[in-house]
């Protein structure tokens, strides 16, 4: 994807060694952009460098190494990124990890490991890439929110603290970059089929003596039926490549299976009431 002088447009994705981020890498660089793909450990790149060659675009990816909560290692990625092409176009803020379990019983620790990743991550990367944007006029930077950004299921208040963090530092960074040209853009989706959800599941503290034991089975069941039966992410991966080509996205697009509905659910009734529709749902599971 060139821009207007025929220069190659430049992407950075963050944890893009498995599921949106992977996607996200290969489309790109399938829509002909210069795409540098970060991850955690760069020795686990070989499920992102087999399918780009599947799909023809090796040639159109570099991985670098990039753990988002080493701030120096940020500020290293993006001078060498910049160092190397001149610009960076496209940030999509991917990286992300889902600490589950119930408020009382998730360790500080915990707690601040979700925040971390999920959110001052997510800043930093950010704040790193903000200046060659304003700088060059113009640019687009995709947050992978979540549809936790907006409603908090029970069992998950780490991940929806995170999420809706995510969601009021994307609105102010929106108004404070338009001037500038750069286009801010939070994609909220549902539950799609990624590596994150056996990896949240797993975090979960299962105390057989916890007084949270029958609303964590629930939520355990509700959370691994979503994941199974969750819709292919490949959905999420063309959704950002088409807000990469618009000229003028929207703040927020949520997808995924009820999503919307979900979230007009929300918007539309009285809290009793939804607040027992949630119950409800979890109580079947
Ligand atoms: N799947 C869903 O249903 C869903 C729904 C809504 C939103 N999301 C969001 O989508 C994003 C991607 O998640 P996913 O579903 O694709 O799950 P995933 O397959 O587990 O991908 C998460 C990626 O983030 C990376 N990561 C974790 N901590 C990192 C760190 N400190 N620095 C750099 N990379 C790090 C992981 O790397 P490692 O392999 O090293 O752990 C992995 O590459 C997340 O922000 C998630 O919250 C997912």
């Amino acid at each position: 994807m060139e821009l207007e002088n025929g220069r190659e447009r430049v992407a950075l994705v963050t944890g893009t060694s498995s599921g949106f981020g992977l996607l996200t890498a290969v489309e790109l660089a399938g829509l002909g952009c210069r795409v540098v793909a970060t991850m955690r450990k760069a020795a686990d790149k070989n499920a992102l460098l087999e399918m780009a060659k599947r799909a023809g675009v090796e040639s159109n990816i570099d991985v670098a190494q990039l753990d988002v909560t080493d701030e120096s290692a940020v500020e290293t990625v993006v001078a060498e990124t910049l160092a190397r092409y001149g610009a960076i176009d496209v940030l999509v803020n991917n990286a992300g990890i889902s600490v589950g379990g119930f408020v009382e019983e998730v360790p500080m620790e915990q707690w601040r490991r979700q925040m971390e990743t999920n959110f001052f991550g997510l800043v930093a990367v950010t704040k790193a890439v903000l200046p060659a944007m304003r700088r060059q006029g113009g640019g687009t930077i995709v947050n992978i929110g979540s549809v936790s950004g907006k409603i908090g299921f029970p069992g998950y208040g780490p991940y929806a603290a995170s999420k809706f963090a995510v969601e009021g530092f994307s609105e102010s960074l929106r108004h404070e970059m338009s001037p500038f040209g750069v286009k801010v853009v939070v994609v909220e989706p549902g539950a799609f089929r990624t590596p994150i959800w056996q990896k949240g599941l797993a975090s979960i503290s299962a105390s057989p003596d916890s007084p949270y034991d029958a609303m964590l089975r629930s939520v355990t069941a509700y959370s691994r039926r979503a994941g199974e039966t969750a819709p292919d992410p490949l959905h999420v991966a063309k959704l950002v490549g088409k807000i990469v080509r618009a000229s003028s996205p929207r703040l927020r697009y949520a997808l995924g299976k009820g999503s919307r509905l979900t979230l007009w659910t929300k918007a539309l009734l009285p809290w009793a009431w939804f607040e027992r529709l949630i119950r409800f749902a979890l109580s079947r599971s």
